[in-house]
């Protein structure tokens, strides 16, 4: 059963009581959540397992960067609208309906996703709630899990014979960090997995206003629901490592890969975004969501099915390498080395002359989060390349607007700088791999009065080229063929 419908009146409420709203799990998606639920008019209670972030969450302070969220956090945890717990007893008791939004990261060690922490908030919610309730996953996982979990939340309830109704929807979760406010406040579609019209109409209920402004609403079967989920960000990572693939042709045999992705992208049936030629995706979800989907169909004894997925992968990651290899060319150059040949096996483990190349060589970093506007370094390209770099003996600074102490956690080894200026002071080069606004408008005159060589990488295409071969600088960027004269 799948409908589709624009704004259908809210004509089935069943109850003129306000409903209240527990989001289990309060991460980058949780915490969004809870808080747009507050000030789309909810009494909301937001649960983690972490007594640190509830306890920093109470206090209104937000434990993440997210544009607009710590106004909004402020202004519903100061009104009591919006409150935070480390107790299921408590949610249990006391809310209609129950979004889980807890991590489903890549299994350690293999391809699969770790669903461990969607099972444990699922059986812990099913053996709290003592009253008629929804439970909502939000959370990305394989198609076959609500299913799944629908059975285990039966069968917990009928062991520990516990009052109450209690129905399990999916409604996956398509925020973009850096947006994630305007995602939840106005999506651009909504989309329900369910098994009954009563669980329909509870979410209906949630959704009021986005249905009341003409948001698609599309409610379908589980299966459906978490497949739509998986099937964009598949598609997605498609669309940017296609481009990548052109960036691999363009750098061997010329051309340019911008003007190329804007003509294609003129057609409206491929569309320009997500075609930008670059150091690739990463993140906490394109990576992982589609080694998990593939790791899924494999299970499902279709292994060719996904298997391009593989390749997406690939392109994906080989852009770490290049910009790798790209660096130790510019500084091979520079350094009056022989040239290398592009791809020359650098990578995971360098070899000799990239060590001597790049061995001692002062690299600013500019950027480590996976993309602006956030502060999460989950599976960055840009961290994983400042790493190889430092492997390879060079002395990286890195500087990130909001990234530095995410990425220090993880890599504490490398160098982290406060500023910008303080991270290109004495460089030998520049490479800047997260396009925050501040890095795309560096002046080419002010940076070349800072650093010791002028050498830059473009690792997002956002820089001038001339302005900045204009002021001296040897500029390389993805997609481009290096020519060590410019
Ligand atoms: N971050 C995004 O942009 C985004 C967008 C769409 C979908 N998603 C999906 O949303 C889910 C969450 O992602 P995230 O980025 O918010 O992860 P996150 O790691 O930031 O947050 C997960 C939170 O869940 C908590 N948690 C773990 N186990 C718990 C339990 N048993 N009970 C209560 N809390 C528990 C953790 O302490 C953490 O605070 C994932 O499935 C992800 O794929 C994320």
């Amino acid at each position: 059963m799948t409908t589709t419908t624009a704004a259908r009146p809210i004509d089935q409420d069943t109850s003129s009581a306000p409903l209240r709203v527990s989001v289990v799990g309060t991460g980058y998606l949780g915490a969004t959540h809870a808080a747009c639920m507050a000030e789309l008019g909810f009494e909301v209670l937001g649960l983690d397992i972490d007594p640190a972030k509830v306890a920093a969450l109470s206090r209104g302070e937000l434990p993440f960067h997210e544009p607009g969220l710590p106004e909004l956090l402020t202004k519903h945890v100061q009104s009591g609208r919006l409150r935070f717990t480390t107790s299921y007893a408590e949610v249990g008791a006391w809310a209609d309906v129950h979004f889980i939004g807890v991590g489903t990261p890549q299994k350690p060690g293999e391809t699969g996703a770790d669903l461990r922490y969607v099972d444990a908030a699922t059986r812990s919610l099913a053996e709290h709630i003592t009253r008629d309730a929804l439970i909502v996953g939000k959370s990305t996982v394989p198609v076959g899990t609500a299913e799944r979990l629908a059975t285990l939340i039966a069968d917990t309830r009928a062991e520990n014979n516990l009052p109450g109704a209690v129905e399990l929807a999916w409604n996956p979760e398509f925020l973009r960090e850096g947006y994630a406010v305007a995602d939840t406040l106005c999506p651009d579609r909504l989309v329900v997995g369910v098994c009954s019209g009563h669980a329909e109409q509870v979410l209906r209920r949630v959704y009021a206003k986005s249905l009341a402004e003409h948001t698609p609403w599309i409610a379908t079967d589980y299966a459906t629901a978490e497949l739509v989920k998986v099937a964009a960000n598949a598609f997605l990572a498609t669309k940017i490592s296609f481009i990548n693939a052109f960036s691999e042709i363009t750098e061997a045999v010329g051309g340019d890969i911008g003007t190329l992705a804007d003509a294609i992208g003129h057609d409206p049936r491929i569309g320009r975004r997500f075609l930008n030629a670059g150091v690739g995706f990463g993140g906490g979800c394109l990576p992982k969501d589609i080694r998990a989907l593939q790791a899924r169909v494999s299970e499902l004894g279709l292994d060719r099915t996904m298997r391009f997925l593989a390749e997406m992968d690939d392109i994906n990651l080989r852009r770490r390498d290049r910009v790798v290899d790209l660096a130790v060319q510019v500084l091979s150059a520079d350094q009056g080395h022989p040239r290398r040949p592009a791809n020359g096996g650098t990578g995971h483990t360098p070899d000799p002359v990239s060590v001597q190349v790049l061995n001692g060589a002062k690299v600013a970093m500019l950027g480590v989060t996976f993309k602006p506007d956030s502060d999460d370094v989950r599976d960055s390209p840009a961290l994983d390349v400042a790493n190889r770099l430092y492997t390879a003996g060079a002395e990286v600074a890195v500087y990130d607007p909001k990234g530095n102490a995410n990425a220090a956690a993880r890599f504490p080894r490398l160098g982290y700088v406060d500023t910008c200026e303080a991270a290109l002071t004495g460089a030998d080069l520049v490479i800047l791999l997260t396009e925050w606004d501040q890095f795309k408008a560096l002046d080419p005159a002010h940076v070349g009065s800072l650093v010791a060589r002028r050498n830059i990488i473009d690792g997002r295409n956002v820089l001038d080229r001339r302005a900045w071969q204009a002021a001296g600088f040897t500029h390389a960027a993805l997609g481009h063929r290096f020519d060590p004269g410019h």
